[in-house]
């Protein structure tokens, strides 16, 4: 079991399969020229599977599986084979470009959910966020994985002045749609035009839909990030997650393993444990894991707090979201 100075259990490894994707969302990417990290830096296939039965030994039984985008690498097929053969429940989160060309190896690898990046339903503010001209093709992989029986998660970040004029769109989606729609506050990293006044917090998204909409809170599920949601008759659900207004670390179990190989045991981590070079020289990893995870802070990787309107981002140590991995 991985346990923290806090008693914190750790099952649940989200791994990064590149920091590369074919989208260039602002809150996501450096505002700088970024340069993908060269595929020799990053873990190679075998790597990936014999670190992931590492982490599984240590008590991991949850794998996720992200980017960058997971589904533009071109062994992102076989490696989701060779993860489901684990004794773990997999899932992926993808930006849903290439989730057609995936359908058939998802159901294959038994993947029970998925979870599908859409800030806006609107086709031109999608250009303006992702900088492509993807809006329906994403729609439309959405509606092939509740086709074929997938429970799909639709990530919103809420971004003040941005998109929070859909959050009712968004709502009124999951009235016929057995979708849920995950409202996620705006988080600081690296380059990424974050600021508090931006933040669009968890009681401001319920504020907005109260007006409309009477929901009642869903049970959580032990160790969720989210607060769920439902409206009565409506086929869907929504919730919100509310890392910024109030944040969730006391029932944190999440763990990452970024692109090139580095453990970080929180989002906001400033340090990181290089895995990857050990690893090739033959190394045990196993201490190395252990004492990354002890070292894990209370809160926020001990960089922030909840009164995030004092929040100056550029004293927040940590990598682009790209380049961690969601
Ligand atoms: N704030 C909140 N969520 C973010 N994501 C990416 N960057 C941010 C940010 N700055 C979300 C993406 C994706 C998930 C992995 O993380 O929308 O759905
Ligand atoms: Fe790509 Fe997702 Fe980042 Fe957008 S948020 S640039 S889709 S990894």
């Amino acid at each position: 079991m991985l346990l923290d100075s806090f008693g914190r259990s750790h099952n649940y490894l989200r791994i990064s399969l590149t920091d590369n994707c074919n989208f260039r969302c602002f809150y996501c990417m450096p505002e700088d020229e970024y340069d993908f990290t060269p595929s020799a830096k990053l873990m190679q296939k075998d790597e990936i599977i014999s670190l992931a039965k590492t982490f599984v030994a240590l008590g991991v039984n949850k794998i996720r599986l992200t980017g960058g985008e997971p589904l533009i690498r071109k062994d992102a097929g076989e490696i989701i084979e060779s993860l489901a053969a684990l004794p773990v429940t997999l899932h992926i989160t993808t930006n849903g470009t290439r989730l057609h060309e995936f359908a058939d190896t998802i159901s294959n690898a038994g993947i029970k959910g998925i979870n599908i990046s859409l800030d806006t339903l609107n086709r031109d503010r999608f250009i303006f966020i992702t900088k492509r001209d993807q809006f329906d093709v994403v729609h439309k992989n959405i509606e092939l994985m509740i086709d074929r029986g997938l429970r799909v998660k639709v990530n919103v970040v809420v971004m003040k002045g941005i998109n929070d004029d859909e959050i009712i769109d968004f709502v009124e989606w999951t009235k016929d749609s057995p979708v849920h729609i995950r409202f996620i506050e705006f988080m600081p990293f690296t380059g990424n035009k974050w600021t508090s006044n931006k933040v669009f917090t968890w009681q401001e998204i319920l504020g907005v839909i109260e007006a409309r909409f009477t929901f009642t809170p869903i049970e959580n599920e032990k160790n969720d990030t989210a607060k769920n949601y439902t409206v009565k008759g409506h086929a869907g659900s929504f919730s919100v997650i509310s890392t910024m207004s109030a944040p969730f670390c006391s029932t944190c179990n999440r763990i990452r393993l970024t692109a090139d190989g580095k453990l970080k045991n929180c989002l906001f981590s400033g340090d990181e444990t290089d895995l990857l070079t050990p690893f090739r020289n033959g190394e045990d990893v196993i201490e190395l894991i252990k004492i990354n995870i002890l070292n894990k802070k209370k809160e926020l990787g001990g960089q922030f707090d909840k009164n995030f309107e004092d929040l100056n981002p550029d004293n927040i140590f940590n990598r682009s979201m790209i380049n961690i991995g969601g």
